[in-house]
């Protein structure tokens, strides 16, 4: 059963609460080429006891925030968990009736409908609490308000930025230390439907070796959700027996100190050009095996997709990923090293951006999974023999 849309149009941005809004306002601009379009003025963050700022390329917005004293947004969510995404706001269609739908169906309001006015028209906005952990859901419908947020400093001349071609937020991706009662809220009040859902384990590509390995304990379950609506997908996962306790999943949630949001995806034009220009920025990913390329055209061919555009080399010299489900239909994927990970600091926690462009599939490349750990079993028997 489903109770249909609430009229969910885009994710329009992500609330990021950092530690250090310096560190990650050079990660998104000297970096990732984002330009900042906003902060906040003085009195809204007097009142939110916060210091915020906003990076935009295209359609891809983040809201930075980071505390000012006690007793705000950022600090309460700091208090509790490492940085990472506090807020998903999305674009409605229309304000009202999101917000009589969602009461209806058993939405536990934080704020009723706030209604801001600027000199082009208004803003309407309402927040939501989630089973994600203390990720919070914001929405809201603008009626030509063009400032950013209310409270909000626009940057004068923001400079044009976004050399890399990012085009919007794709999808986001969720941990849950078990999954079921989000699945059942996006359904239920959300009105969300099932899109696919995966589970494997380890036994299922490396059977017997993993016991002792905590890095190859990688037994997920993923359930997608969307709305049909709009499209707007969110990939859900959970760890799988029999080891929950070295999954990745359950790992996160340990890092995290809870649920929530693992990663985002942004979606670009181009993905060899934009990671062969991060890549000589110093951005840094998430590596793969040379054996993933090995073993490629065959994969290619067993899930359907046949041949590609882009060359092998080129996707093993930067080390893309590709997964599809029908001939010449596929996707092109990466991921950045998490924000722990590059900072070289435990609180800058385990969250992630994924770099996704699509030709053709909408799924999540969950092939990926199974490929790269087959990969990395390749390559550690190669480095076994080759030590004999
Ligand atoms: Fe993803």
């Amino acid at each position: 059963m489903t109770s249909g849309s609430i009229g969910i149009q885009r994710i329009e941005a992500l609330h990021y609460y950092v530690h250090d809004l310096d560190r990650t306002r050079r990660f998104f601009v000297d970096k990732l080429d984002f330009v900042e379009v906003g902060h906040s003025g003085p009195q809204l963050e007097q009142e939110g006891r916060q210091r915020s700022a906003a990076f935009q390329a295209a359609g891809a917005l983040f809201v930075l925030h980071e505390p000012v004293g006690e007793g705000g947004r950022a600090w309460r969510y700091l208090r509790k968990h490492p940085e990472g995404v506090g807020t998903v706001v999305f674009d409605v269609e229309d304000i009202d009736r999101a917000f009589a739908l969602l009461d209806e169906r058993g939405g536990t309001f934080i704020t009723d409908v706030q209604r801001f006015t600027d000199d082009e028209g208004t803003l309407a906005m309402f927040s939501i609490t989630t089973p994600f952990g203390d990720t919070t859901f914001r929405f809201m419908e603008r009626r030509g308000y063009r400032s950013l947020f209310p409270g909000f400093v626009a940057t004068p001349a923001p400079a044009a930025g976004n050399r890399f071609g990012f085009e919007r937020i794709d999808h986001l991706t969720s941990n849950f230390q078990t999954m079921k009662p989000a699945l059942l809220w996006m359904q239920h009040v959300l009105g969300l439907e099932q899109l696919w859902e995966i589970a494997f384990h380890t036994n299922d590509v490396a059977p017997a070796a993993t016991h002792a390995r905590r890095e190859h304990g990688s037994g997920l379950k993923s359930v997608v959700m969307w709305d049909p609506v709009s499209g707007v997908k969110f990939a859900n996962n959970e760890p799988f027996r029999p080891f929950f306790k070295e999954s990745q999943i359950n790992i996160f949630a340990e890092d995290n100190r809870g649920d929530g949001v693992q990663h985002s995806a942004l979606a670009v034009i181009d993905i060899v050009g934009a990671v062969r220009g991060l890549r000589a920025g110093g951005v840094e990913f998430m590596a793969t095996p040379g054996t993933y390329y090995d073993a490629l055209p065959e994969r290619l061919e067993r899930i359907g997709v046949g041949r590609i555009e882009e060359s092998i080399d080129v996707l093993r010299e930067l080390e893309l990923l590709v997964d599809g489900s029908a001939r010449g239909q596929y996707l092109l994927q990466i991921f950045l090293k998490e924000a722990a990970g590059r900072e070289h600091d435990p609180e800058a926690g385990p969250f992630f951006l994924e770099i996704i462009q699509r030709k053709g599939d909408q799924g999540f490349g969950a092939g990926n999974f199974r490929a790269l750990f087959e990969a990395i079993e390749r390559d550690q028997q190669r480095d076994k023999s080759d030590a004999r």
